[in-house]
């Protein structure tokens, strides 16, 4: 069954959001949650629309969602176009994030007003973002501006969307040193809003870390790049073992196992 994130809350305090843009990563990320017996987040970002048109992850994921017996929620992630965010609510998407954090403040404020009217029309939550990280797949490494509580109690108040991305020390990507999220700040902006909060580019944060900021006011961490690389590793190593000249659909069972197991010690945490 599929659901948005309002539902999924009500089954679950905390939740875990993944990215999937093929049946590998598709298939080991709902696995993991039927392992686990945990109600998942799948996320399928915007950008991934050039390997996989958005239509074909509706449909995957929709006819995945017949064979567990899980709930998810089907999210887009990072749009940063209402055009995008329109077509996955036609498609069944339930969940979206309108990614205004590159805009200034008002501009930011008055885009996702208009997704979250346009989405609670069609029962779809709806997921803003304050502050700046860097791009969702860490291939620029900048200055992290952090949220502030006061931006945060007027862009919630404002835009009444379901939940904020915020950033506190976070980064998508490969961090190149450890990374210090503040938990205060997060202790603080959760005071503000009273609303669940969502920590982007969980990977690569330690699992303690995590476990602090759920007790403080995240209830969505997005994963993404542990799972890529535990899914490239699956194919490096088929190959070294088996040579280049090798069957791909193997190779990619070794890359979905990996995803599997990397997806999975989220859920435990
Ligand atoms: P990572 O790639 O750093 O895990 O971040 C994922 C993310 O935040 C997707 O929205």
């Amino acid at each position: 069954m599929i659901i948005n994130l309002n539902e999924a809350f009500l089954k679950q305090q905390n939740l875990v959001a993944f990215n999937f843009f093929n049946v590998e990563t598709l298939a080991a990320i709902l696995d993991a949650a039927h392992i686990e017996n945990k109600v998942i987040i799948l996320s399928f970002g915007e950008s991934y629309i050039s390997h996989t048109p958005l239509p074909v992850a509706a449909v995957m994921a929709k006819e995945y969602s017949k064979l567990y017996d899980i709930p998810f929620v089907l999210h887009l992630d990072h749009a940063t176009k209402v055009e995008t965010i329109k077509q996955a609510i036609d498609l069944g998407f339930t969940s979206v994030m309108y990614d205004g954090s590159r805009l200034p403040l008002e501009e930011n404020i008055k885009n996702t007003a208009e997704v979250v009217k346009l989405a609670k029309e069609r029962n779809v939550t709806v997921e803003g973002e304050l502050g700046y990280l860097n791009k969702e797949d860490g291939s620029d490494q900048v200055e992290i501006v952090c949220t502030t509580v006061e931006d945060s109690a007027r862009f919630v108040k404002r835009t009444k969307v379901d939940a904020l991305a915020i950033a506190v020390g976070n980064a998508h990507g490969i961090y190149k040193k450890e990374p210090k999220i503040q938990i205060s700040r997060i202790k603080e902006i959760s005071a503000a809003v009273n609303l669940p909060l969502v920590l982007h580019g969980s990977s690569g944060i330690h699992r303690s870390v995590l476990a602090e900021a759920f007790k403080h006011g995240i209830r969505k961490i997005n994963v993404n790049t542990e799972l890529a690389v535990a899914g490239c590793r699956g194919v490096y190593d088929y190959v070294l073992t088996h040579g280049a000249e090798s069957r791909l659909e193997n190779a990619l069972s070794d890359a979905k196992a990996n995803i599997q197991a990397a997806a999975k010690q989220f859920l435990e945490i």
